[in-house]
Formats: structure tokens, sequence, C-alpha cells
């Protein structure tokens, strides 16, 4: 039977990310650092919102693009939170924004297109890409420039057959933010080169120091810019599935005919939790940040201590730090740790071949949780580091 399935289906790997889920999930002791979702519930007012739809049976489909009310809630949010002015007819709802990344890639790649995906990037972009029948071009950023994307990065692997761009900023995995400074010449370049963009701004509310800011925000590109969204993560709401895509009518339109076709709607009580959400849930969401933020700095003194490279993120809730020094890889580092102190990292590698040397750890976990795994792995690198340096000093 197997030679039925699609030789593009076939020649995708499987995620790198579900294999170490899978090991730590079966095993209690293991401490998780893996998984990249909240650990909160979602804030008690949104779920009411959500019961109480279903228990006035607003159980049927929405109109395709979705909610009125919730495509209105989400064109006052952008414009509140990020000053994005988008009309309703430039919004569509989507079933998390996951479905929005695939949508605006289905709509743009023809076979042969090629995509530039920043890396380390996450998982899906690349696969997504060659299910559409594109070539992923890597563009790597690195260690040394806080993995910012910047123009050279990008001169150096477009071509003529470049269509478009994806990232996600604050990223996932490692944690970094891009600055209005650093868009200005990201922008310009996508103009010059008439390059689409997907923007995958899913962590836009998880950040530290600096508040996010949209590439969307640059007027002379609004209209290349596909921005792709939702609440999974600012509103502890990923088993909902509710995201959204804002973008120029004419792409925008295209995409919602295949939305048409594939989804019809996102689920309706999630849509009325979200229009909650995005309303109120202001004060629970700032709260959630409040506590990553803990951990964040927990996590960056744990490495610090440890004595591994590693940017401090500045959003999102992850920490990827380098393990080379060590003389492994981040696979190796991540199988080792596993076995010997049970602690589930991923292995940089599965975000692409520009995160090989690192290993993505979630701080989106209990405090107490996080404090064990760091002495555990503590305890790890430094046996990893007399094994390599035996006549060192212990740290
Ligand atoms: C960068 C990024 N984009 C999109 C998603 C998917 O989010 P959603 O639950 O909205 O589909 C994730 C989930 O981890 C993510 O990290």
């Amino acid at each position: 039977m197997h030679d039925k399935v699609s030789r593009i289906v076939k020649q995708i790997p499987p995620s790198g990310i579900r294999r170490f889920f899978d090991i730590a999930s079966q095993n209690s002791s293991v401490i998780s650092l893996g998984v990249g979702e909240p650990d909160f519930s979602t804030p008690p007012s949104i779920n009411k919102a959500g019961i109480e739809a279903l228990e006035l049976g607003m159980t049927h489909y929405t109109s395709n693009r979705g909610l009125p009310e919730l495509v209105e809630e989400i064109a006052s949010y952008l414009f509140r939170r990020f000053a994005l002015e988008y009309r309703h007819d430039e919004i569509l709802v989507t079933n998390g924004s996951s479905e929005g990344i695939d949508l605006a890639l289905r709509m743009l790649i023809d076979p042969g297109d090629e995509v530039l995906v920043v890396e380390p990037s996450y998982v899906p972009y690349g696969p997504i890409v060659r299910l559409c029948g594109g070539v992923p071009v890597p563009v790597p950023t690195s260690l040394e420039h806080e993995f910012k994307l910047t123009v050279e990065d990008l001169e150096r692997v477009i071509t003529p057959h470049t269509k478009a761009l994806i990232f996600c900023y604050p990223n996932n995995p490692t944690g970094a933010i891009m600055d209005r400074e650093d868009w200005e010449p990201i922008a310009r370049f996508i103009e010059e080169r008439d390059l689409i963009v997907i923007s995958d701004e899913i962590y836009a509310e998880l950040t530290y120091e600096k508040e996010h800011v949209s590439i969307a925000s640059f007027a002379s590109i609004k209209d290349r810019v596909i921005l792709v969204s939702g609440l999974s993560k600012a509103f502890a709401m990923t088993g909902w599935r509710v995201g959204y895509v804002a973008a120029s009518e004419l792409l925008l339109s295209e995409m919602l005919k295949i939305h048409q076709y594939t989804a019809l709607c996102a689920p309706t009580i999630s849509q009325i939790a979200a229009v909650e959400a995005l309303r109120n849930g202001g004060g629970p969401c700032q709260e959630m940040v409040r506590r990553y933020d803990e951990r964040r700095r927990l996590a960056v003194s744990a490495f610090a201590e440890m004595g591994l490279s590693c940017t401090v993120p500045a959003g999102a809730f992850y920490v990827f730090p380098r393990v080379t020094d060590l003389g492994m890889d981040g696979q190796a580092f991540a199988e080792a740790l596993l076995a010997e102190e049970e602690v589930a990292v991923v292995p940089g590698c599965a975000f692409g071949e520009t995160g090989k040397g690192h290993i993505r750890c979630s701080y989106a976990t209990s405090v107490k949780e996080l404090r064990e795994a760091f002495r555990r792995m503590a305890r790890f690198v430094e046996r990893k580091r007399q094994a390599l340096h035996p006549l060192q000093p212990m740290r």
C-alpha cells in the first residue's frame, strides 16, 4: 500500500520534536522542557464564554471568513496593540495560525517556486513549502547576530526563483525579536526584490524587554505582508484552534477560497471564546507574560552558570543555548541528557541545519520543575566538561 502514498509526502520526515515528546510522556520521572505550549489553563472568563456559547446551542458553522464580531474584534485588537490597520475584508479567521501558514503558502506557491525560510525556523514551514511543490531555501541566522535577520543573510540565498520569505519573530526556537531598526533594511529589500512576506506573529504578545514590532507596520510593504497569528500562545488557548490571517484583500480573497473548500470555518465555540479573549483577556495575558519573564530570567542565569553560550531571549518562551563547547551537537546532548538525567529538551537540528549545535528548552513550565531540570542539567554539563577536559577545576 505504501506505494500509493504521494512521493512528496513520503519524502517529508516526521517532526524531530515529536520523538522527544513521546519518550518524555511515557516516563513520569522525566521533566520535559520540550513542549512549545503554555502550561497555564485558559483564563476562566474565556472558558465561560465558550461554555455559554455551547449551552446556547451555537454549534453551527459560521461564515467562511469567521464570526463578524470576531473579525471586528481582531481588527480593533491589531490596531490597539500594534497600530496596524486592517479592514474587515482583509481578515480571515483560521483553525489556529497553523492553517493560516498553510493557506498563505498554498496560495503563493507554484511548482518550483523558492521560499526563503529563516532558520532556525519553526518546524512546519519547510515541509509545507514542499507539500505545495515549492523549494524551501534556508536562510541561516546566527548566535553572533542574536539570531536576527539581516539583508546580508537574504542576499546570500536569493535567486530569480525566489517568490516569498517566511519567518517568525518573536522567534521559535531562539526567542529573538526584531526591532524597528532591524526591520528597516529588510523592508527595503523586500520591496526592491518584489517579494511576498509571511510573517508569523504568534508570539507577538510574549515580549519581555520591548514591544513587538510587526513588519506589516512598514506602509511601503504592507500589501506584500501576510500576517499570520492566533490566540494559542497569548491566551493559553492552544486546544481551541483559533487563529487569523491579515493581508491585502487581493491576497486574502485567494486564501479565503482555499479555506472555503478545505476548512469551511474555525470552530464556532472557539470563535466566541476568542471574542472574549481579545476584548477582555489583556489582564490575564499580562500576568502570564510576567510569570514567563520570571522563568526566562531563571533559565538565562542557569545557562550562564553552566557556562553555555546563549543569547538572552527577548520574546516567546524558549532558550536556545549552544552546546558544542562540550564536544557534542544538540542531538547527542539531548539524547544523553534524557538517558542520564531524565530531562527532555529538543535538539536544535529539528529547526534546521543552523540549529545543529544547539538545544531548545521551553520555559513554559513551573518554576519548581525548571529549577529541578536545571539542577540535573548542570550536573550533566559538568560531567561532560570533566570528560572533555579532565584537568580543569570543577565549576
Ligand atoms: C512559530 C509558531 N507558529 C505557529 C504555531 C502554531 O500555532 P497555532 O496553535 O496557532 O496553530 C506555533 C506553535 O508552536 C509556533 O511556534
